[in-house]
């Protein structure tokens, strides 16, 4: 055979055999599009450096998810808040029935019922004093009196109505804990996706100003995983499944794609991956420099989280996607 008859560009001709061998798609049903909450209820607070996201008071939130569910774009990660005089050492306005997160999720709920679906992010990090994810005992994030805390956070949701919820705290054995804690309070059918390989990275730091919770004194190393590490993150991924996760997550997306296709092919569960907020801001910074087109960069770093392995794409992107019809 001479090396002349192998021609793949026969199948790159036009547009319509591109799209008639083509292998990943991207579909909204997907999609998980995070917001952050403000107290005010009527409230679009910009942050800085998060270029067109915004903290957003109950009363708008409402419109933006009306107008979401309009385009098609249906599930939703909430963030909570809290102000520096409702923080404290014991992060306990986290699991306040009355807190900004759980009249959230019961408002949207009241409105939307059956046909949103509705995440909550359960961490201490938002809530404490010194922005740990855990509480603090002299120089260590003590592991298992965290674990009661984060436990009473879910079960605030839970009970408020949330589908499912989503622990990003990286303590040991707290998917197991949660499981058990919301079974016994009769909450079987609340789901939880766990942040089961979240790396200690620098890829948060728009995150960290729109909720105020950048961590004092030591980084997040002790718990977060060691971005040099592969194998561990397998292991965090047997005991997630182990302890009854319904669905695992790999965070940041796109510089850890190694692991997303890792997790793909062990996993039993649907995987997720988090695009995270410095993610999408070096996207965005491109654009408003003319150095990029941003929706053919957004569309291709999702397509490529995707076609590595991850059922779940969270974006901040979603939204956008959704309105612009992006997808078409
Ligand atoms: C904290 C949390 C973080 C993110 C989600 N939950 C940041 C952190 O660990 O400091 C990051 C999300 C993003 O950057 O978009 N529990
Ligand atoms: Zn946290």
């Amino acid at each position: 055979m001479s090396d002349s008859s192998h021609r793949p560009r026969r199948l790159r001709r036009n547009i319509l055999i591109r799209d008639m061998v083509h292998e990943t798609d991207l579909h909204l049903s997907n999609l998980v599009q995070p917001y952050f909450l403000a107290a005010d209820k009527n409230a679009k607070e910009p942050i800085s450096g998060f270029s067109a996201v915004y903290r957003w008071g109950i009363n708008l939130l409402l419109e933006k998810v009306e107008t979401d569910l309009k385009n098609g774009l249906k599930n939703i990660l909430l963030f909570g808040a809290a102000s520096p005089n409702e923080k404290n050492e014991a992060g306990s306005t986290a699991y306040e029935e009355k807190g900004l997160l759980p009249t959230a999720i019961r408002t949207l709920k009241e409105h939307f019922s059956e046909s949103v679906i509705l995440l909550s992010d359960v961490c201490l990090c938002p809530y404490t004093s010194h922005g740990h994810c855990g509480l603090v005992e002299g120089n260590e994030i003590e592991n298992d009196s965290s674990l009661v805390a984060l436990g009473q956070m879910a079960l605030v949701h839970a009970r408020s109505g949330v589908d499912l919820v989503a622990p990003s705290d990286m303590m040991d054995f707290r998917v197991g804990y949660i499981r058990d804690l919301l079974d016994e309070h009769g909450f079987d059918q609340t789901s939880i996706m766990a942040y089961t390989a979240k790396y200690s990275s620098s890829y948060y730091g728009p995150f960290r100003e729109a909720l105020g919770s950048a961590p004092q004194g030591t980084d997040r190393a002790t718990y977060q995983m060691d971005f040099r590490n592969r194998t561990e993150a397998l292991r965090e991924l047997e005991l997630d499944i182990s302890e009854g996760a319904d669905m695992v997550m790999v965070k940041p997306a796109l510089a850890y794609l190694d692991i997303i296709k890792a997790f793909k092919e062990r996993s039993s569960v649907p995987v997720a991956a988090y695009s995270v907020s410095a993610e999408y801001q070096m996207v965005k910074l491109m654009a408003a420099q003319g150095l990029v087109d941003e929706k053919k960069m957004a569309i291709e770093n999702l397509t490529a989280i995707r076609r590595a392995g991850a059922d779940i794409l969270i974006t901040y992107f979603a939204e956008f996607i959704a309105a612009g019809g992006w997808l078409k």
